[in-house]
């Protein structure tokens, strides 16, 4: 297997390591997963049992498209990801949602799935965890507007993505909190710390360890701002902590 999925602009970004390790520990690494999942669900604009089409972007292993599938029974997704082995591992998590759930390759940086997006049925909603971030500030203003102009009317578009501390207080403060949280649940998924030490001397820490070539979050501000220059309304931060966010806005309904 190829084990570097996504360069397709220069620079080495996402690797199949990194998607093992994501496999493994997705859940203890990600500050308030469970609150992640909540506000896409309670924020996602249908009605329990409507029929409607969502996406997720960067899927990974399955887990926010399952709560999705789970919650809204007549929803069918798209669940995108260009790693093979997070697909493999969401193809076996979602297999239980047979025809609902369809699993494709895609890139940030390369609009293809885009364009063929634009030629199917408009989501209600697109979704997305901790992926936005590989793409640079203009890359992600071009994504809004992109995704804004896809939306049904009344669709949103809500992301879960680290997001960028607005001062080198903050930086540290930030750095602390995502270490503490990783360290309770390590200790509350696992019952020892063993993925906690992992975090830290693999450098996932990335207020700590920054590497702008892989990371490139954008402050809350950035988001807000282009999302309302996009045209969404009910711009908002719904859910924050550790330097991670909830964020998203609305089409207008027509
Ligand atoms: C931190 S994981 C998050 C996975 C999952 N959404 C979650 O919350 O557990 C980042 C995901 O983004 C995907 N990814 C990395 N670089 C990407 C890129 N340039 N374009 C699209 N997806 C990318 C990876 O394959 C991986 O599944």
């Amino acid at each position: 297997m190829q084990d570097d999925v996504s360069q397709p602009t220069g620079g080495l970004l996402w690797q199949e390591t990194d998607s093992r390790f994501f496999i493994e520990l997705g859940r203890v690494v990600t500050p308030g997963r469970e609150e992640i999942e909540r506000a896409i669900l309670e924020l996602l604009p249908a009605s329990s049992h409507e029929d409607f089409f969502a996406v997720e972007l960067g899927c990974g292993a399955g887990w926010l498209s399952d709560a999705v599938l789970r919650v809204f029974p007549q929803a069918r997704v798209l669940a995108l990801d260009p790693s093979e082995e997070m697909r493999r591992e969401a193809a076996r998590l979602l297999a239980p949602y047979g025809e609902r759930v369809e699993l494709r390759h895609f890139l940030l940086e390369d609009d293809a799935w885009l364009r063929d997006l634009a030629a199917g049925p408009a989501p209600r909603c697109v979704y997305s965890s901790l992926v936005v971030h590989h793409l640079d500030g203009p890359g992600k203003q071009a994504l809004y507007r992109r995704l804004h102009d896809l939306l049904e009317p009344g669709g949103a578009l809500l992301i879960a993505d680290v997001v960028e501390p607005a001062s080198e207080r903050e930086r540290a403060y930030q750095a602390g909190r995502w270490d503490a949280a990783v360290r309770e649940r390590s200790l509350a998924f696992t019952g020892n710390l063993r993925a906690w030490e992992f975090f830290e001397s693999d450098h996932w820490n990335l207020w700590r360890y920054p590497d702008p070539d892989f990371d490139k979050p954008s402050t809350l501000a950035e988001h807000v701002r282009w999302l309302e220059d996009a045209g969404y309304e009910g711009v908002g931060v719904f859910w924050a902590q550790a330097g991670h966010a909830v964020y998203g806005g609305f089409r207008r309904s027509a």
